[in-house]
């Protein structure tokens, strides 16, 4: 029999098993009166809690735990996101959090470390500061929007490393979303976005990571023969579905800067005997590939990761043949979206935060040198439907009261290199 499992606000009546759990966890039970608590339910019986103070513009997550005899079935996770959803909606500026055995699954959730003496003033009033949490916690942030006062961003100049990590952590499925969405599995996601049951039948299921947007080979028209460049590879997706469509006497290369994908690209190609496709290291804004080698260029969710996206474009304009053409699918805000929302690596990484307006991508296109450039909006961005439990998504509805499709929705972008 399934349990029914549901996370909820405390009642007054639940104080005195939350203040067991806490204790029996060894975490503070002081300042709980300040601190908003919600429990998860499991057929009725309270088996965890989370809660947080709220200090000012920011929220200090604490008092998770979860009864020892439940444990490793994946609560504590479930309990942390809701925390995040929750002050996410509610439109803190950040969460924090202290913590002597979970900085993984933090960091794996988008969170940095910082150090305590670097704390805002305001968290050092709460209650959990205030004494009550042990002197060798570990502090960590998770920026929800931008800082009006600093001005500043998370997304800094080392924005290519952190998404290099973050689809690192993807490729080795320590991660489970990106630009894809973590409601459908992979399968039904794909179907979603384009790719028939005779095109998924040929791609190998594990090179499927739900990262896409878009289906570019259908654009692409290929023919026997050809030579296929896709940029931001990944796992090998669309290459092995274009070196099927391309066939033994054409060529694929896929090209991508995070080793763990290219690994994982070359050894499906591997397994499933692909000899048509090659992966190579590196970045799309300086192409590994030959001036006039390439006959098409794919790429599908990645270039408006790009920090330099016109110089992708004359890369793509470099590589190809005369007479040669690009057919891309990618996310693209159809205005201009709040600065809090572009602000956060989990919105870049997440395919929203770097993505450039449907105009200035047309722009872009055009100036590197590209003729006959179509640019179609397909529709609402796959990436964040309504009914998202992504947190970007879910604090756009908060914050506009408008549903995401307003805003970012997902393109093809066609070219031809003139001959
Ligand atoms: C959203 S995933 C899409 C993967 C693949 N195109 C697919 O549809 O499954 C983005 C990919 O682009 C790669 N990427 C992002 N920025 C890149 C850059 N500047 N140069 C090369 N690869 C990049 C990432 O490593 C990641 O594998």
């Amino acid at each position: 029999m399934t349990s029914k499992v549901w996370i909820r606000p405390a009642e007054p009546s639940d104080l005195g098993v939350v203040q067991d759990l806490l204790t029996a966890c060894g975490l503070p039970t002081e300042g709980l009166k300040e601190t908003r608590l919600f429990v998860l339910e499991i057929d009725g019986r309270l088996g965890g809690t989370v809660g947080y103070e709220a200090r000012g513009p920011y929220a200090l997550l604490r008092s998770l735990a979860v009864e020892p005899l439940l444990r490793g079935r994946g609560y504590g996770r479930r309990l942390l996101r809701f925390a995040i959803e929750e002050v996410t909606a509610l439109g803190f500026r950040a969460a924090y959090g202290l913590t002597t055995t979970i900085p993984d699954w933090l960091h794996r959730l988008g969170f940095i470390e910082v150090p305590r003496e670097r704390l805002p003033a305001e968290l050092i009033e709460s209650a959990e500061l205030r004494g009550a949490c042990c002197a060798n916690a570990r502090a960590f942030v998770l920026r929800l929007r931008d800082d009006p006062e600093d001005g500043s961003t998370d997304v800094g100049s080392d924005v290519r490393d952190r998404v290099r990590e973050a689809y690192g952590r993807i490729a080795e499925k320590q991660a489970g979303c990106g630009c894809g969405t973590n409601l459908l599995s992979s399968r039904t996601f794909a179907r979603f976005i384009g790719y028939s049951d005779q095109e998924l039948a040929v791609i190998p299921e594990e090179a499927n990571l739900g990262l896409s947007c878009g289906n570019p080979t259908a654009l692409a028209g290929l023919q026997a023969g050809e030579v296929l460049l896709d940029l931001g590879s990944g796992a090998g997706f669309d290459c092995f579905l274009a070196a099927r469509q391309v066939g033994p006497s054409g060529r694929v290369l896929g090209v991508d800067m995070t080793p763990q994908m290219v690994e994982k690209a070359r050894a499906i190609a591997r397994r499933h005997g692909f000899s048509n496709v090659e992966f190579r290291l590196g970045e799309i804004e300086n192409l590994p590939v030959a001036d006039a080698s390439v006959d098409v260029v794919i790429s599908n969710c990645v270039i408006n990761l790009s920090t330099d996206k016109p110089r992708v474009f004359r890369e793509a304009y470099r590589v190809l043949k005369p007479g040669g053409r690009i057919a891309i699918s990618d996310i693209a805000p159809l205005r201009e979206l709040p600065r809090w929302v572009r602000g956060g690596v989990a919105a870049y990484v997440g395919c929203v935060g770097g993505a450039v307006l449907v105009d200035e991508y047309r722009q872009m296109v055009e100036a590197a040198g590209f003729r006959d450039v179509r640019v179609t909006v397909k529709g609402a961005s796959a990436c964040t439907d309504s009914g998202t439990r992504d947190p970007i998504g879910r604090a756009i509805y908060a914050a506009l009261g408008l549903s995401i499709g307003s805003y970012v929705v997902s393109i093809y972008v066609e070219g031809t290199k003139p001959g």
